[in-house]
């Protein structure tokens, strides 16, 4: 399918049916962009919006979260899930603040040598930020050009060389950060994973897969993450102790929380080691100073 009649239908549904979100705004920050990117790379909008919300008005600059302790970045992360992106941000912040001037970088390079940016938030901020044009591969935009072009249901699991081209190759030749969200936005509304809204698709006459009849996926199932019981669980109940308790805590406050006492060992080790978590010499844990 050719690159041009894909575009135009998909700019024109995106003026229509786009999110205001905050992050989108003409007055939203580089420092901004990159906090939301940081955070909804594994969290849906909705749950994200307060807490960005709650971050910009505390941290509107990276020299304002360069100047917390770690554990401040990891205490205002609240519920999001996967609290070392929270550790990564305030890492952000300090590099930027020493090394960029307080500036968030506008270049692929220089983003992509932050603590914690991978090539999807380098790409995400140098073209949503700066207006660079670069092929911004989230899970979203991958699914929809896999399924568009491609006649796949879903993309690899990782990121191949074959989606790169294919994603450069319709990069258009203006306004390409507007065409990557504009992409990103039909993966989020109507080509979403699990029950696509194919007849609300503006591009659904020319979409490979649905042309071939919509085929599944072939390979093993996708199975949906169970929570309840996990590791993560455990780590995410003993991390909120801490997070509520300003100072330092007992043991027993930890081991009050999660009866299994081995998977609790086992989190509590694992939240030192990712640096979430301080073991002091008296024996009570806080957040990283
Ligand atoms: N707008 C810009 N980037 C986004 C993202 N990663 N998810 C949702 N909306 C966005």
């Amino acid at each position: 399918m050719a690159a041009s009649s894909l575009r135009e239908p998909i700019l024109d549904w995106y003026a229509e049916h786009n999110r205001d979100l905050p992050w989108r705004r003409p007055d939203a920050t580089p420092w901004g962009i990159l906090v939301s990117e940081i955070m909804l790379q594994q969290t849906p909008v909705i749950r994200v919006l307060p807490v960005w919300a709650d971050w910009m008005e505390r941290w509107p600059t990276p020299q304002a979260l360069a100047q917390e302790p770690p554990g401040e970045a990891v205490r205002h992360w609240g519920r999001l899930g996967y609290p070392r992106r929270a550790l990564n941000l305030h890492a952000c912040a300090r590099a930027i603040t020493a090394d960029h001037g307080g500036r968030v970088p506008s270049t692929y390079d220089e983003l992509r040598a932050l603590p914690g940016i991978g090539d999807y938030t380098a790409a995400a901020v140098a073209s949503f930020a700066y207006g660079g044009s670069h092929a911004v591969l989230d899970t979203n935009v991958r699914r929809v050009l896999a399924r568009a072009v491609r006649g796949e249901e879903y993309p690899p699991k990782a990121t191949t060389a074959a989606e790169r081209k294919l994603a450069e190759s319709l990069l258009p030749p203006v306004g390409a950060p507007r065409w990557a969200v504009a992409v990103m936005e039909l993966g989020a509304l109507v080509c979403t994973a699990r029950a696509p809204k194919c007849e609300q698709c503006p591009i659904t006459a020319r979409c490979a897969w649905r042309l071939a009849g919509r085929p599944a996926h072939a390979g093993p199932a996708r199975v949906g993450q169970t929570y309840a019981g996990t590791d993560r669980q455990c780590r995410g109940r003993l991390l909120a102790v801490l997070r509520e308790a300003y100072g330092p805590v007992p043991k027993e406050a930890l081991d009050a929380v999660w009866d299994d006492h081995a998977q609790r060992e086992r989190a509590l080790d694992g939240l030192l080691d990712d640096g979430l978590a301080e073991l002091l010499d008296d024996g009570t844990y806080r957040l990283p100073a």
